[in-house]
């Protein structure tokens, strides 16, 4: 049984050293490359310290191990220089982190506003994101798109209480406090796909307070921009229209159809071009048409504690969906 478990965790950890990590190792930016770097290097250096000490103790006790003689081996005392060596090569070793750390923070430094920069304005809900382009009149949530190379100037705030905002990948953590403006700034250098996640203990639902960041071509952010700007699908069939009528009615109490509508002040993330994401509820569910229904029928069973709490009619609720499907 025993040989059984530790076939399968010997496996399951070959198969995550094949995944690529989704953590600052596998660094996607300037920022992160610097930090890896860094912790590379304290790493080993404090392993050299180690084998080097664990050497000496093993070498002395073999040295010194009985042999049958009881006698206590030489004794030496009074050499104050085994007590300045290592005094000096600590002093030594914490000047060369120092100096190290130094540079890491000269480097990641925020840089000075540039025109070229892209502003975005991240705001913390219990338990989604909500991802504002205040110069392209764009509103987003849970997935973020920035175009490859460019410096992104974040400004971060919160709706209710304490998040922080972390992508390992491209940058490190930042505090999202309520009543508070925090700046970071984050670059994505390579084109793909990463995970955020946020780190700070905020609630029931906080490990599935996640989300992506999408770094995209010129071109692909472009063309996202476009689209993101484009206004709410208007509806075609009947069907259609009665669901729009219930999405631009009772929920907009809560979520907006305008394209550059700000959600400080609704509770839920904007829904114009919903299905141009692939996961919603905090980046925890796939968007396809069967998590959808799932979830409005019973959003408290998917992600309990959540906000949202409805009773959709059943004559409406297929009017809603076929709406809501459009929305890309
Ligand atoms: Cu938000 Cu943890």
């Amino acid at each position: 049984m025993l040989r059984k478990y530790g076939v399968l965790a010997g496996l399951t950890i070959l198969l995550s050293a094949c995944q690529p990590s989704p953590t600052f190792l596998n660094s996607a930016s300037m920022i992160s490359g610097h930090e890896a770097e860094l912790y590379r290097e304290v790493l080993i250096e404090a392993a050299s310290i180690f084998v080097f000490v664990t050497g000496v103790l093993i070498w002395i006790l073999i040295r010194d191990r009985s042999r049958g003689d009881k006698s206590l081996p030489p004794q030496m005392h009074g050499r104050a220089t085994w007590a300045i060596i290592p005094i000096v090569f600590i002093v030594a070793l914490d000047g060369m982190d120092f100096i190290w750390m130094l540079q890491t923070m000269k480097a990641v430094a925020a840089p000075a506003h540039a025109v070229s920069d892209l502003n975005l304005r991240v705001v913390g809900h219990r338990w989604w994101w909500e991802f504002d382009y205040p110069d392209l009149g764009v509103v987003t949530a849970n997935e973020l798109h920035i175009p490859v190379g460019s410096t992104v100037q974040i400004s971060l705030e919160s709706v209710d209480v304490i998040h922080s905002f972390w992508v390992p990948q491209l940058s490190g953590k930042t505090d999202v406090i309520p009543g508070q403006h925090n700046t970071m700034w984050i670059t994505g250098d390579t084109v793909g796909e990463y995970l955020g996640q946020c780190a700070e203990f905020c609630g029931t639902e906080h490990a599935l307070m996640r989300f992506r960041v999408f770094v995209d071509s010129q071109a692909d952010f472009d063309a996202w921009v476009a689209n993101q700007q484009k206004s709410a699908y208007q509806p075609q069939t009947e069907d259609e229209q009665a669901g729009y009528k219930e999405v631009s009615g009772a929920c907009a109490a809560c979520h907006s159809l305008n394209p550059s509508e700000m959600n400080t002040d609704k509770v839920g993330p904007n829904l114009t071009h919903l299905f141009s994401r692939t996961t919603f509820a905090g980046g925890t569910f796939d968007l396809n048409e069967t998590n959808l229904r799932s979830w409005l029928h019973d959003t408290q069973a998917m992600k309990p504690g959540n906000d949202m709490q409805i009773s959709i009619p059943p004559q409406q609720f297929d009017q809603i969906v076929s709406y809501l499907m459009h929305l890309k």
